[in-house]
């Protein structure tokens, strides 16, 4: 088996050690903060993510944590190169870390591939490589091969991926970089390098699309009595759209789908196209959050102030503490701007919350959030909260009113109990 260095330890450079790992290579994991680097060498892991903290104990003979780059870069033929990129207030990817890994690169490296997985804009492996050409490093050939990792599922995604993309302009260097994968049973896409740039963006901004298509069919469902949840079902039987990412709610969050719709809007712009599209995706995703406003005024008046609103759920998607771009935070901060008094929980992203936004109420549990309640607004369909007791809630609830921003719970149910339920863009609503 061949040894592979991974530069970044954070989300996707942990799930690319620990399952590069576990395919039997041996793998060099360098990270520049020492503290990271000292938390895995005791066993610990500085991210949750299912599985991951089993995979990379269960495969630890094969697996060396360091902080030293002129090591790192020594030890592996291939380096995969797994920093982050995170956007700028421009909306373009913040490249700073990759120039960093570059620089760490030490003058006598010998030969290797240089592989990023790191999600950078098109174009940014052409400047790579004559950057590396300027500087001498001759040996060094490049190769992009994008990841496609959900937050929650990552490992899975990774053993089982839909597809393996590598682009290198020399089909050989490709085909090598393919090799690594092998024990992985999905199909591999070769090409070029800027090909292979374009599909992690052109996804996630397509599926993005998708979620902000659905939302707006949804918003019009509302206003003509049809019901989001059959047109999906109906719409996801045909096979050319397919029956995945058409789940209406209050928008997308994380830290891939904003950043990266954003990113291929700056892109195309940096090369004089105006993607015309994007700007509307982006556009329904910010408003969507903000109908949940609308909508506990038209059951509670148009006065906020002082009225009680349960938040449950502030996590960007059930199953993480992960509260980036989350639609909670635009909620909660409008509510708190009428005046609301709005209790919130969350089973793990509590914490993160806690520091953005202080003037929210944080309480232990969703009981605890539901008391005393004008109105509940379901942010985050984590399974807890599908399987409360809402006859029990009910009782505690000044209002039994439940705005349903993921169409996730049992409408007909809550109806039933003599709930005010209001999905997003379904037809049980009201009394
Ligand atoms: C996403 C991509 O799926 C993954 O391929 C990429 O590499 C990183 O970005 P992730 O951010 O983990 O992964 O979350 P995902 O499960 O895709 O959900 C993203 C957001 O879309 C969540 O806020 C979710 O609530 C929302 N969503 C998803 C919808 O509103 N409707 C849907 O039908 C699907």
């Amino acid at each position: 088996m061949t040894r592979l260095t991974v530069v970044g330890a954070g989300y996707v450079g942990l799930v690319t050690v620990a399952c590069m790992a576990e395919l039997g290579h041996d793998v060099v994991a360098m990270d520049i903060d020492a503290s990271k680097i000292g938390l895995l060498r005791d066993g610990g892991v500085p991210i949750y993510e299912p599985g991951l903290a089993e995979s990379i104990a269960a495969n630890r003979e094969r697996i060396e944590f360091t902080t030293d780059p002129a090591y790192a870069y020594k030890s592996g033929n291939f380096v995969f190169v797994c920093v982050d990129t995170p956007p700028m207030p421009s909306g373009d990817a913040d490249l700073s870390r990759i120039w960093q890994a570059i620089d760490n690169i030490p003058a006598d490296e010998g030969t290797h591939v240089l592989i990023v997985k790191s999600t950078v804009p098109v174009g940014t492996g052409a400047l790579v490589r004559a950057e590396l050409a300027q500087r001498g490093h001759r040996h060094i050939r490049y190769a992009s091969n994008p990841e496609f990792l959900r937050e929650g599922t990552a490992l899975e995604d990774f053993m089982h991926a839909d597809r393996v993309v590598v682009g290198a302009d020399d089909p050989g260097i490709a085909e090598q970089v393919a090799q690594l994968y092998q024990g992985i049973e999905s199909p591999v896409l070769l090409t070029d390098v800027a090909s292979a740039e374009m599909i992690k963006y052109a996804c996630n901004a397509f599926l993005a699309t998708k979620i902000s298509f659905i939302n707006e069919i949804a918003n019009v469902c509302e206003a003509t009595g049809a019901d989001v949840t059959v047109v999906a079902r109906g719409m996801g039987m045909d096979k050319r759209i397919g029956p995945h990412f058409l789940q209406a709610g209050i928008g997308y969050g994380g830290s891939c789908f904003p950043k990266d719709v954003s990113a291929l809007k700056q892109i195309a712009g940096n090369s004089g196209y105006h993607f015309q599209l994007l700007n509307a995706v982006i556009e329904v995703n910010e408003l969507q959050k903000r109908r949940v406003i609308g909508k506990l005024k038209r059951h509670l008046g148009d006065q906020l102030r002082g009225k009680r609103i349960a938040l449950l759920g502030l996590s960007f998607k059930p199953n993480t503490d992960d509260i980036r771009q989350a639609s909670s935070i635009i909620l909660a901060s409008r509510l708190l701007a009428e005046g609301a008094e709005v209790r919130g929980y969350d089973p793990l992203a509590m914490e993160s919350m806690r520091t953005i936004l202080p003037a929210m109420t944080y309480v232990p549990s969703a009981t605890a959030a539901l008391e005393g309640a004008d109105a509940c607004v379901l942010v985050t369909e984590w399974s807890e909260f599908l399987e409360l007791d809402w006859a029990l809630a009910k009782e505690s609830m000044a209002r039994p009113i439940v705005i349903d921003g993921r169409n996730a719970l049992d409408a007909a149910a809550l109806v039933d109990m003599g709930f005010v339920y209001d999905g997003v863009g379904t037809r049980v609503k009201l009394e």
